[in-house]
């Protein structure tokens, strides 16, 4: 499923120079699937027009209190009501004000007003306008009823000037609102999902170690996804090039043992467990203090010890849904039945290691404890991570009724 699919959206847009960045969020939303309705502000028009944001959401945008848009869809105050989702970007020092007073002397303010919906800002401000006591409390004052306040990011402004006031990147801003809507809505809410990903790290020196191809992107797809559902997520990774997801508290390790160390941490409370990291079986012996230097032309031993089977380590824990994956260059589901039941898993999914590790792209058989076998088709991994999150929720929620007794509504 998409969380933002048929969501109604009033995006609000202020009058800050960072005001052109959100044509690319209403584009984005709309191509998402989700209802955009954009309010600009009438400071917002001095900076951006309304033809923009009409052409990219092919609706009406909104402007006047008093003037209801050509189509009429929409009153100035049924729009709040509707809403499954209000988003303020950029959300100016002067709005953050008003609706932190509670006036409503615009459409958007008014909107904000009625709507019981959440509602995410995005400031964007001068720094030194963001840092004055009164924005601060402002902004605190709007936390504590309930609404979801970004912090701005750090760099160059508009003007001459570098500081702490510029829009978030339109990805984080999405990312947050994915999970706003996930936290209401979606079928994991109010679920803790640890997820691992990318490959470990096992130090021969300071500088060297004995690593994988893994890229992490399957299990940082699989974080994006748990978080629009709902999830609470804890992403523990191994190193890797990736930009984190948003709104997901991200764990990163090197090593095995470290990542064995914060899984277990993460899982006193997880109801989810979704082993995706590609974990080092093996580690150096040693861990040399300096750089070994080359001597001569005979060779060098390494001595591998066995590293704990972080999944195997679970074993006793039957409170958690546990996934893992098996990655095969041969046998691959006869391999992959075996490691479920021997790691006592409720499903696994098995893909082939070499086509997909590193990879974009990933095909996929699902198996679970009951003996089903679902081959999944060779697809971009953001998109396989959809399909294997439905799946995950659809056994989980099989496997909680049978544990507690009690049924889990997705
Ligand atoms: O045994 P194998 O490594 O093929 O099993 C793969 C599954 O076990 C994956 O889910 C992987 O994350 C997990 N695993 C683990 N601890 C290890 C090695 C793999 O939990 N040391």
């Amino acid at each position: 499923m998409n969380i933002l699919e048929g969501k109604h959206i009033i995006l609000g847009v202020c009058g800050s120079i960072a005001a052109y960045k959100v044509a690319e969020l209403a584009r984005n939303l709309t191509l998402e699937g989700a209802i955009v309705d954009v309010i600009l502000t009438e400071a917002a028009e001095r900076f951006v027009g309304t033809a923009t944001f009409q052409a990219l959401t092919g609706r009406s945008v909104l402007t006047d209190m008093w003037k209801l848009p050509e189509d009429g869809v929409v009153g100035h105050v049924s729009l709040g009501g509707e809403a499954d989702a209000i988003v303020i970007a950029p959300a100016t020092a002067n709005t953050l004000a008003r609706l932190s007073a509670g006036i409503c002397d615009d459409l958007l303010t008014t909107t904000v007003l009625v709507t019981t919906a959440p509602v995410l800002c995005a400031p964007a401000m001068n720094p030194n306008m963001y840092a004055a006591a009164v924005t601060q409390a402002n902004i605190a004052a709007l936390r504590q009823r309930g609404f979801t306040l970004l912090e701005p990011d750090e760099g160059r402004m508009a003007e001459p000037m570098i500081g702490k006031g510029r829009l978030p990147a339109v990805a984080v801003i999405e990312g947050e609102l994915r999970a706003l809507l996930g936290r209401r809505t979606g079928p994991l809410r109010g679920q803790h999902v640890v997820i691992t990903a990318g490959g470990t790290h096992e130090a021969i020196d300071p500088v060297r170690y004995v690593g994988n191809r893994s890229s992490g992107v399957m299990g940082y797809a699989l974080a994006s996804v748990a978080r629009d559902y709902g999830a609470d997520v804890t992403l523990i990774s191994g190193p890797t090039a990736l930009q984190p997801p948003t709104a997901v508290r991200l764990i990163q390790v090197e090593s095995a043992l470290e990542m064995h160390d914060a899984v277990h941490t993460a899982c006193a409370n997880a109801a989810i467990l979704i082993m995706n990291a590609a974990v080092a079986d093996y580690r150096p012996a040693q861990v040399v203090e300096q750089k070994i230097k080359k001597s001569g032309d005979t060779g060098l031993t390494l001595q591998l010890i066995p590293n704990p089977d972080i999944l195997g380590t679970l074993a006793q824990r039957q409170d958690v849904f546990k996934v893992g994956f098996a990655a095969e260059t041969q046998d691959l589901l006869a391999n992959a039945t075996a490691k479920m039941a021997r790691k006592g898993l409720q499903m696994i999914i098995a893909n082939d290691a070499v086509a997909s590790i590193g990879q974009p792209e990933i095909a996929v058989t699902v198996l679970d404890a009951q003996g089903a076998v679902v081959p999944l088709p060779r697809q971009p991994k953001q998109q396989m991570a959809v399909a294997v999150l439905d799946m995950i929720v659809q056994n989980y929620c099989g496997w909680y009724a049978g544990l507690s007794g009690v049924s889990y509504e997705a």
